[in-house]
Parts: C-alpha cells; structure tokens; sequence
C-alpha cells in the first residue's frame, strides 16, 4: 500500500492566505514518514467526482519539530491551495504519499544562502531551522514578499535570529517599498556569500533571476539548488497496474539499498523500476510517476538503464548517475541502485 493516512491536528493561520496544516500519522506508519529537510508531501485533494494530487512543501524540521507541517497559500484559481485553505480542519483525515524531493542539503554543517520569496519560504525553513539546530554552519536568508503582512512566519523568523544571532542572518524584501528585486540588488545581497551553498524557491521568475545571478556571480550550477514545481496530470495515487505482461526475455535482477536496507528484486525488461519496486512491497518514495519531479530519484550505482521519460534530471545529475525510478527500464542484466544518499 502506497497511499498513507495523516490526521490534521491543527490548522494554523500564518497570514490571511496562508495556512498551516499540522500533521499526524497514524501510529503503524510514522516511520514512513521519515523525511529530510526541503522536502514535500503529495495530498490527494477532490476535484468534482474524482481527485487530483498536489505537492506542498513541509516547512517543519526533522530534527526539531515533533509534528509534519505543511504551509499552503492560496493561488489565484489553485484547485488545490483554495480546497486545503477553505475546508481542511482539525481532525480531518488527509490521503498522502511518502515524503520525497531532492531539494535538500547533502550536509546541514555547510554554510548556506537562501533565497525565498512569498510561499517558497516552506522548504527552505525546514532547511534553515534544520541546520540551525542540528548543524554547525551559518545561515543567511534573503526573504521577499510583497508586503509585511503577507510574511509568512515572521514570528518564527524573528525568534530564531534572537536566538541564533551568531549564525543566522534574516533579510527581509517588501515590494511595497522596494519594488521587485532586481538583478542589482540581488547580487549585492549575494555576492558576500557567494562560496555557500545555495537554495532558491518561490516564483519561477524570481527563480529564474536568482539562478542567473548566483551563477553570474561564479557559484558552481551544482551548489545552487532549485525546487523545480510541476504540474502532476496523472494519477500518482493509483495503485501500480497488475504485473500481467509476459516478457519474452528472463527478467533482469535489481539490488535496491532504502532506508538503510537492501533488497533484491526481478526486474522485468519491459517494465519500469518504480511499478517493480512498489509491486514487490518496497516502499520507494514517487509523486508524479511521469518523470517531472524528481522524488524518485536513485543512483545507479551498477548496470545500465534507460528512462521513457525526463525532464527534470539536468546533464550533472545524469553525469552523477542519478536515474527516474519511475521511468528507467534495464539494458544490463545485472544493476544496483541507491536512494539512500
Ligand atoms: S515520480 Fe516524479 S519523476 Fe518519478
């Protein structure tokens, strides 16, 4: 079973268009809820007489938080932000996947510089309060809004620079008085910072900028990390499709290390590893299963594949050896994959 079930425990109200969703597990899956910082859940949300999927970003830490929280603002038409917003309550019950994503730091003792603007603060305070707590480097955040009253967590923000005034750094960007950032301000924000590693989220457009002008300032593309959003048009709650194609070939043999384990599991050559893996009662983490996203993301670490689909691995990340679970079949008969890092 692929599909997990949290309870809404409580719904906090960050700004007019911003809700939190508290989060708990029933009791047999909280270690399927393991997660790493910047990552996202995927919410089935219903839409006329059947449903749709939505990723929303956790903004709560794994390290210092008891409880998931996921923050939601409201989109212009958003079918899924305006349902979460207008009707989830306390003690709802939310159909979700695993945790998943790939924007996330590799090591939280590394200096970083984030960069968020409006709702793209979710991950990236996973990642800030993450590091703050459990890591040993310094944090400087670069926060744009359009106005005070549409900062999310400002509390928050301002608790965790009084108390980490050594190592975290807050720069706050209204609009309202200074306009859109510019591609000036921005690398005058940057440039001091330019050898850390660096997280982007929020509009594509601010993305965008923010990309090139890190990358204009000589960071390295691999050390400038950007949570892509997609669209999902598919079903990723659908349970895998029965396994009734006969393949004329015997099956390849992939050994899988997850969560600290590994497992050895036939793998038929017309089919994709995701749809084996899952179908074997391996609980591999995916959202949008049409290779735009990224969570099913492993390494090939032995053999050869190849995906149907993918637009959301770059030339580095193929470079590394990374491959969409949910879109590689085998070329070798033998391979070895890892999610675990
Ligand atoms: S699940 Fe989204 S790319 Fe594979």
């Amino acid at each position: 079973m692929t599909v997990l079930k949290v309870r809404v425990a409580e719904v906090v109200r960050e700004t007019a268009e911003a809700h939190t969703l508290v989060l708990e597990p029933a009791e047999e899956d909280r270690d399927r809820f393991a997660y790493r910082p910047g990552q996202f859940l995927t919410v089935r949300v219903p839409a006329g007489d059947g449903h749709v999927a939505r990723c929303y970003s956790l903004c709560s830490s794994p390290v210092c938080d008891d409880r998931l929280k996921v923050t939601v603002k409201r989109v212009a038409g958003g079918l899924g932000s305006n349902w979460i917003c207008d009707n989830v309550a306390e003690g709802d019950v939310l159909e979700v996947l695993r945790p998943s994503g790939t924007f996330t730091p590799a090591s939280l003792d590394e200096d970083l510089l984030l960069l968020a603007a409006g709702s793209g603060i979710t991950p990236v305070m996973s990642i800030l309060k993450s590091c703050l707590a459990a890591g040993r480097g310094s944090v400087t955040l670069v926060y744009a809004n359009r106005d005070e009253r549409s900062v999310i967590f400002a509390g928050e923000l301002r608790a965790l620079a009084e108390r980490h005034g050594e190592r975290l750094t807050v720069v706050h960007w209204l609009e309202s008085l200074q306009g859109l950032p510019t591609a000036a301000a921005l690398r005058a924000l940057a440039r001091p910072y330019r050898g850390r590693e660096a997280f982007v989220c929020g509009p594509e457009a601010f993305m965008d900028l923010a990309t090139s002008v890190l990358t204009g300032l000589g960071m390295p593309a691999g050390r400038v990390h950007v949570e892509k959003f997609f669209s999902l048009s598919g079903d990723p709650f659908a349970e895998p499709e029965p396994d009734d194609a006969a393949d004329d070939e015997a099956p390849a043999t992939v050994e899988v290390e997850i969560d600290g384990e590994t497992r050895t599991v036939p793998w038929p050559r017309s089919q994709r590893l995701l749809d084996v893996l899952l179908r074997a009662g391996v609980d591999a983490p995916y959202s949008c299963r049409e290779g735009s996203c990224a969570a099913c993301a492993c390494v090939l670490l032995e053999g050869e594949a190849e995906m149907d689909a993918n637009t959301v691995l770059d030339r580095r990340d193929l470079d590394d050896g990374l491959i969409l679970a949910c879109q590689a079949r085998p070329l070798s008969d033998r391979l070895r994959v890892s999610y675990d890092g």
